[in-house]
């Protein structure tokens, strides 16, 4: 049986993690592609030659042809400008819908099969131009954006705790924006719902809340908190890592519930955008979109957050 194959279009800093990240783990023979000449060239060459040592039997190809990704079954999406400090991820709408048009074109082209999973930014905008450039169905175009806001949740939650990263459950919906909605009442260690942990820590109610919506804030400003660390562009591992885990569930039909940025025909009251939901992601792409009861307050939230992706998206020309 051959190979999976996985183009990945952008060979800058998330694409080049893309790349080792996706041969460390065996998902397939990956290929880089990007408009820079020597590039993903010189990427690939240099995981490819760490092979022998962490033991991974998956060709490596960098490329500026688009030929090249031909028979991909899965493609990541990260050309474009990333944010630099003072940005909103908003910003970069003109700039990255040009290339993202491009690149719509080139799988169209070359990948018509492929499932397309974009990261580029402004994310929800993004996705949907690509979609409508390729015209693949909808199963088929997703975004990430809810993988790594939620690890981000989980991880601010794991270290106020005190507990493995492992163990903790939590997740957002919306928007990849300030506005996303992390859902503080579906957050647990365990199956222990954190606000009940938080109170029992601080022997305090109200103190509890603050934690909690301190650690909120924190994630809806969590991209910005590494843009304004690294000054010259955005977060690039803990991306490639949600990308992956989406990608491997596609490939490996894994079938994971995974917050994805995808496209609502009803759900959730939403109907004709792209926005974050809990998703079965298998062999044929979104299966599932999994709708469950929110209260008062997330439903205000998510509305927000449906009402900033829905101007973002009108935005687009
Ligand atoms: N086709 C293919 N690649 C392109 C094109 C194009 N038309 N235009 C630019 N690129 C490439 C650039 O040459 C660069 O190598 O996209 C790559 C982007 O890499 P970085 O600038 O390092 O950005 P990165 O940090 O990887 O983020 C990429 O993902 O999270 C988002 O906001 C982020 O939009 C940004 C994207």
């Amino acid at each position: 049986m051959a190979r999976k194959k996985i183009a990945l279009i952008g060979g800058g800093q998330i694409g080049g993690v893309l790349a080792q990240l996706a041969a460390l783990r065996e998902l397939g023979d990956v290929v880089l592609f990007d408009i820079v000449e020597g590039l993903p060239q010189g990427k690939c060459l240099d995981i490819a030659e760490a092979s022998p040592i962490d033991g991974f039997d998956v060709e490596l190809k960098g490329t500026n042809d688009y030929k090249d990704i031909a028979g991909s079954d899965v493609v990541i999406v990260t050309a474009g400008l990333p944010r630099k400090p003072g940005m909103s991820r908003d910003d970069l709408i003109e700039v990255n819908s040009k290339i993202i048009a491009s690149v719509g074109e080139g799988i169209k082209q070359y990948a018509p099969n492929s499932f397309v999973i974009v990261i580029s930014n402004p994310l929800d905008a993004m996705v949907t131009l690509l979609q409508r450039i390729t015209g693949f169905p909808y199963n088929r175009v997703i975004g990430q954006a809810g993988v790594l806001d939620s690890a981000r949740f989980e991880a601010f939650i794991a270290w106020e705790l005190g507990v493995s990263v492992k163990d903790v459950t939590a997740m957002t919906l919306g928007g990849h924006g300030d506005d996303m909605v992390p859902l503080v009442r579906y957050a647990s260690v365990k199956g222990i719902p954190v606000l009940e942990l938080l109170e029992r820590k601080y022997k305090d109610k109200a103190k509890a809340k603050e934690v909690m919506e301190a650690m909120v804030k924190r994630t809806r400003g969590a991209g910005g908190e590494v843009v304004a660390l690294l000054k010259t562009g955005s977060a690039f591992y803990s991306p490639a890592s949600a990308a992956i885990s989406m990608a491997e569930s596609i490939l490996k039909d894994q079938k994971r519930v995974l917050p994805t940025c995808c496209f609502l025909q009803g759900e959730y009251g939403v109907k004709g955008y792209y926005v974050g939901v809990p998703a079965v992601l298998g062999s044929n792409g979104v299966e599932n979109i999994l709708e469950f009861a929110l209260d008062a307050e997330e439903q205000a939230m998510m509305d927000k957050s449906v009402a900033a992706v829905k101007s973002l998206v009108d935005s687009l020309k």
